[in-house]
């Protein structure tokens, strides 16, 4: 049987700082709410006319093409996961396609939100096991900003996310030491209301409902999230998720060199390490620099852990992810 490893990482963020300072200067929030409830401290803004979410999936995905040491036209099939995409349809795995000048290679859009990535890596993990590809380009990028609700009507949406995108290669594994072990996937649709953007969408409102209403109080196409019965399904899934991806692997949380979060909310992620036992040293949190970064954020911590040396070959790693759908995720790993 093939196996798959992640055999290089990049990310990208845009260079536009926004601080919580920054915000409460235009809606009503402070840098201690947030703070205090979500650990952000500051997170990124896309630079208009600049980056878009494809172009910043195409700047990861230069990065880590070159980490993993191989030539872009040794990738076999792309795997994009956002829930923001440049294009209501093509979706944008296809316009990685033509601005990293690939073969014309299959391109896959995943639609999981904040466990985007882990579904990616999932689909991408059993292609390379089935035998049918041997290198994967895997992007998760995200450009929320211009789809927030700046004023003080969406602070509690709007405060939270980010911008960014990440990469990673994964390959057919030649080492027994470095394989991804098992990934677990989960879905419960029936919460997809309680985070979650409407319109425009063909099922409650259309387009042509949009424009002939002309209304500016529709909060439809504006992002909804339950912000408390959110909470309270993370924590129970995410730690679900995590034990069944241990207990698969017949391995418990001392096993664990390190723990990946989605960057959701770090009292979240925090509860998560108390929950298993977790030190410091076995759980990575950035959320205090790019707040939630949706499909991008695991990407984006995974390859700065990797890059501060504090995710190494071999290293038991364990991605886990929950969000909108409600959908949720874990991936277990030798690095
Ligand atoms: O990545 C996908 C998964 N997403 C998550 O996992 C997010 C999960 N949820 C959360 O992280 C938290 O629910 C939030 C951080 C979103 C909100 O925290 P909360 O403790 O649940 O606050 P809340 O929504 O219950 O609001 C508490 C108060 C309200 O005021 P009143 O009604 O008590 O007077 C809000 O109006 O805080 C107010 N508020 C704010 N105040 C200042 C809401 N947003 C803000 C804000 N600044 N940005």
């Amino acid at each position: 049987m093939n196996s798959a490893y992640i055999k290089g990482l990049g990310y990208y963020v845009p260079e536009q700082v926004v601080t919580n300072d920054d915000l409460s200067k235009i809606i009503e929030t402070s840098d201690e709410w947030i703070t205090e409830r979500t650990g952000i401290k500051e997170r990124r803004f896309a630079v208009k006319g600049k980056d878009t979410t494809t172009s910043m999936g195409v700047e990861a995905a230069k990065v880590a093409i070159e980490r993993a040491g191989i030539d872009k036209d040794e990738i076999d099939f792309i795997i994009f996961a956002t829930l923001s995409p440049d294009y209501y349809f093509p979706g944008p795995g296809v316009l990685v396609q033509r601005d990293l000048g690939l073969k014309t290679v299959g391109a896959l859009d995943v639609r999981n939100q904040c466990s985007g990535f882990v579904y990616a890596i999932s689909v991408a993990d059993q292609y390379i096991r089935s035998g049918m590809y041997k290198n994967i380009l895997v992007i998760g990028s995200e450009l929320h900003s211009q789809g927030l609700d700046m004023t003080t009507r969406g602070r509690s949406v709007s405060v939270i996310f980010g911008d960014g995108a990440g990469a990673a290669i994964v390959s057919k594994s030649e080492d027994e030491n470095r394989k991804i072990l098992s990934t677990h996937l989960h879905s419960e649709g029936a919460h997809a209301e309680e985070l979650a953007l409407i319109a425009p969408g063909m099922g409650k409102r259309w387009v042509t409902d949009i424009l002939k209403d002309n209304d500016p109080n529709d909060e439809s196409y504006l992002p909804h999230m339950n912000g408390q019965f959110v909470f309270k399904n993370a924590v129970v899934r995410f730690s679900e998720v995590i034990k069944e991806g241990l207990a698969y692997n017949g391995l418990t949380s001392s096993d664990i060199d390190m723990l990946v979060p989605h960057q959701a909310n770090l009292r979240i992620a925090q509860f998560i390490q108390s929950k298993f036992g977790l030190s410091d040293d076995q759980v990575y949190n950035n959320i205090m620099h790019y707040g939630n970064t949706t499909a991008a954020s695991i990407p984006i911590a995974l390859t700065e852990a990797w890059e501060k040396g504090k995710v190494n070959a071999g290293d038991l790693v364990v991605l886990a992810a929950f969000g909108s759908g409600f959908t949720w995720g874990s991936v277990i790993m030798k690095f």
